[in-house]
């Protein structure tokens, strides 16, 4: 595993995150919990969760596995959407609900909908960021968490000079060590024009849909700004269109048939090496955070993040035919 320095923390995070936005969601306590320890045991350092994960009981799993490990990773949690609390019949359905999903895929749909209900979003306000952070400490068992982001924050919320200086504030207590900001393009380019001197970490979306976090990385200066790609595969519902977007790419007159025979041999470990590699080749993204459940999908991106199927060139060629760069 590769690690890059996140200068604001003074540590250094894997170059692959682990995200935990499907931890008591679609995957159960056993299974998430199996799959932080196969991540932990190849390398991984760095976890990615937030108070509206899981119903809010995400942060509940990784402090349970984080329990005896505390020194050895970075975590990084978010405040600004609020669980709606799970109780009754509804928490006692889930197990069920998620071996259905398991067995019949034509369910995620309508439960992603009813997922799409259990949080409220667009929570920026000082007494929201006090009692969300208050428990996400006490949920991962933790005196402090390493990064704390805005969560899927409005542009506005760069200018929220109140909210800014309780950041501030809670970094000179000791409760957070950096803060940071995630949300949509708009925020992003907001961002980029005039990062607040609190925010000095930042969480967005890069993948062939989306690339501006790519394009406008250069726009950081990395000795203050430690920069994160999620997302990466479009997630679940983007995978398939993005496996055959790197397909379609043996077609083009611009690939040379050394590199087609390779893109021809393609195998599990195709998309991520492409997309991993093309994402955190040049070091302005420092670490991309995905989702990786299955142990299947967790192994193959293990692999791809150290192969050396494709040249540095070919990356670059690759990632710019995807429209990544
Ligand atoms: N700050 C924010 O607002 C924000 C927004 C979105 C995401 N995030 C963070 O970023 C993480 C990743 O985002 P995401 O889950 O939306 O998108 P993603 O990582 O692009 O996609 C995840 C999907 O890809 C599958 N997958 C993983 N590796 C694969 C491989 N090698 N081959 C084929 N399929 C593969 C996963 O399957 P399995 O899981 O079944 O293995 C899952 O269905 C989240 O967990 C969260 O921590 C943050």
């Amino acid at each position: 595993m590769r690690y890059r320095a996140v200068p604001s923390l003074n540590k250094s995070i894997s170059v692959l995150g682990f995200g935990c936005s499907a931890v008591m969601g679609r995957t159960g306590r056993a299974d998430s919990l199996r799959a932080m320890h196969q991540a932990f045991d190849a390398g991984i350092n760095f976890f990615d969760v937030a108070r509206s994960y899981g119903g809010g009981e995400a942060e509940t799993v990784l402090g349970e596995f984080i329990r005896d490990r505390r020194n050895n990773v970075v975590i990084c949690t978010k405040f600004g959407i609020l669980p709606v609390q799970r109780s009754g019949w509804k928490a006692a359905l889930l197990p069920v609900a998620r071996k259905a999903v398991q067995a019949f895929p034509a369910l995620r749909k309508p439960a992603r909908k009813a997922a799409g209900t259990q949080f409220v979003a667009g929570q920026f306000s000082i007494g929201v960021l006090r009692s969300s952070l208050e428990t996400s400490l006490r949920k991962l068992h933790v005196d402090a968490v390493d990064i704390l982001l805005l969560h899927a924050a409005p542009p506005s919320a760069i200018q929220q000079d109140d909210l800014l200086a309780e950041l501030e504030k809670m970094r000179a207590e000791g409760k957070i060590k950096v803060a940071g900001i995630s949300g949509p393009g708009e925020t992003l380019r907001a961002y980029a024009q005039s990062p607040p001197s609190v925010l000095t970490h930042g969480q967005f979306a890069c993948n062939v849909f989306d690339p501006a976090l790519m394009q406008i990385a250069s726009a950081f200066d990395p000795s203050r700004i430690s920069l994160v790609a999620n997302h990466a595969f479009g997630g679940p519902h983007g995978v398939a269109e993005t496996q055959r977007r790197i397909e379609a790419l043996r077609e083009r007159a611009d690939v040379s048939s050394e590199l087609k025979a390779k893109l021809i041999a393609g195998g599990p470990l195709l998309m991520p090496e492409i997309i991993l590699r093309a994402l955190t080749q040049s070091g302005a993204i420092a670490s991309v955070i995905v989702s990786m459940m299955s142990p299947s999908n967790l192994r193959s991106n293990l692999h791809a993040i150290e192969a050396d199927r494709f040249t540095e060139n070919e990356i670059s060629l690759l990632g710019a035919a995807l429209g990544l760069h």
